[in-house]
């Protein structure tokens, strides 16, 4: 069967960026800077961003367009006859992990943004009451548990559509509407008396707030925000035809996200400081902090709608980047049909979720290697799968790979002049700069 490919330059970007735009934009990096210290860590973040992780997403890219192959298929035909494919298989199986936790919160989203549809949020609702209403949601049984089956059965339809008309097309109507709701929310919350300061918070940096912890939370979150390290990229690099611009479309996908994490960032912090609230409220943020500004504020019922629809959109278009990882392996490698490898994936992805989703309840006391299930898995995958994903894939570029077939790969077999002149400043950074960098932040994982 013929592969299928993405149809052009603006569907390799849909694709791309709808994989890393998700909730990592929208739920993960506004905590974050919360956390961190403003604009202090967003500092940071670029650098990491755009010099450490680019070039990375620019190798996973190669990877897959060079061998026209599913993440473990590809270092089978790359390097053939050697370990490498462990790697593959590791690739294959981490965003499984993600997509089963990633679709629990996805399921949070639908309910969400089922109560905001029935002005749960409105009329002075106080922050106590939606503290408790998150409580009782997420440690019931039922309703986390339905709206994850029905967020990862929304992931489902389109992976069976397929590349061309499921993943491209979607995003080629999603990621515009999601910019523009984004945009929608920026302009409410930065109007709102007292929102300058939150303006402040995100924009002049204090870099006295830098160390080690900062460090290492916004390599972290680079990481996730691109989706790098599990075989995402590397898969839908290998649906991008052998004429498009592999180092620009992958950084244009970093700009895209950027510019939505700090859209989202102002969307959020200037309301939480309008409102006289803690920015360091964590993982609650968006599900306990946010209610609250949208039932105090006026317009909030309309806003807090379009938040929620634009979570789910986000956290669509990304995890159908990480259910199309285990779809092209099955399709590939085990010469399933998409259908029958769409429900694969759904049962396993279901059936760990299901576990997740059930650890903030009935299964909180089960512990694994002292954390619930759904914190294990993402501990697992993002503290130690990702990252160790990403070192050895930068090593198999720099390293395993001929700098030919690199070179081949960035510049189109020479043909793009501009991307001739940075190679040598690229390869430098994926051979030394980013194996080295990630090398150190994977360690400190286990050091802090
Ligand atoms: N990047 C997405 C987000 O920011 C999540 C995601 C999609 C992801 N694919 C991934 C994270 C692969 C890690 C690895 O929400």
């Amino acid at each position: 069967m013929e592969r299928e490919n993405f149809g052009n330059r603006f569907g390799v970007l849909v694709a791309m960026a709808g994989s890393a735009v998700g909730l990592g934009n929208l739920w993960r990096f506004p905590y974050l800077v919360g956390s961190y210290g403003g604009a202090a860590f967003i500092f940071v973040y670029i650098i990491f961003a755009f010099i450490l992780c680019l070039p990375i997403l620019i190798s996973e890219a190669i990877v897959g367009r060079r061998s026209r192959s599913n993440a473990y298929g590809a270092f089978k035909k790359l390097a053939p006859g050697t370990k490498w494919k462990w790697l593959g298989a590791v690739s294959v199986f981490t965003p499984i992990i993600v997509v089963s936790y990633y679709s629990v919160i996805g399921g949070w989203s639908l309910e969400y943004f089922f109560k905001a549809c029935t002005f749960s949020f409105t009329g002075g609702t106080t922050q106590s009451e939606l503290g408790s209403m998150f409580d009782n949601f997420i440690t019931s049984v039922w309703a986390p548990l339905f709206g994850h089956t029905l967020f990862l059965l929304l992931t489902g339809i389109v992976i069976i559509a397929g590349v061309k008309s499921g993943i491209e097309k979607f995003g080629k109507i999603m990621m515009p509407l999601l910019f523009v709701l984004v945009i929608i929310m920026a302009i409410r919350s930065m109007t709102l008396p007292g929102a300058t300061e939150g303006l402040v918070y995100l924009f002049k940096p204090d870099f006295s707030k830098i160390d080690a912890s900062v460090c290492s939370a916004a390599l972290g979150q680079a990481f996730f925000s691109l989706s790098l390290g599990v075989g995402t990229m590397l898969t839908y690099g290998s649906y991008i035809k052998k004429s498009e611009n592999l180092a620009a479309s992958s950084t244009y996908t970093a700009v895209a996200d950027f510019l939505f994490a700090m859209i989202a960032s102002c969307a959020i912090m200037p309301a939480v400081f309008a409102f006289g609230l803690n920015p360091q409220e964590g993982p609650g943020l968006v599900f306990q902090t946010l209610p609250f500004i949208f039932s105090n504020m006026t317009m909030g019922g309309i806003i807090a709608i379009i938040f929620f629809l634009a979570l789910i959109v986000a956290a669509i278009t990304s995890s159908i980047s990480l259910y199309e990882v285990g779809v092209a392996y099955l399709v590939e490698e085990r010469k399933m049909s998409r259908k029958w490898s769409s429900a694969v994936v759904f049962v396993v992805a279901w059936v760990m979720g299901a576990l997740c989703s059930l650890s903030f309840g009935p299964l909180s006391d089960v512990h694994i290697l002292g954390q619930t299930i759904f914190n294990f898995f993402d501990k697992l995958s993002a503290n130690f799968l990702m990252p160790l994903g990403g070192l050895l894939l930068v090593l198999f570029v720099g390293w395993k790979m001929t700098k030919a077939d690199v070179f081949d790969e960035f510049t189109n077999g020479g043909t793009l002049s501009a991307n001739r002149r940075i190679f040598n400043f690229v390869w430098f950074l994926i051979r030394y700069v980013c194996p080295i960098a990630v090398l150190v932040v994977f360690l400190s994982a286990f050091i802090f």
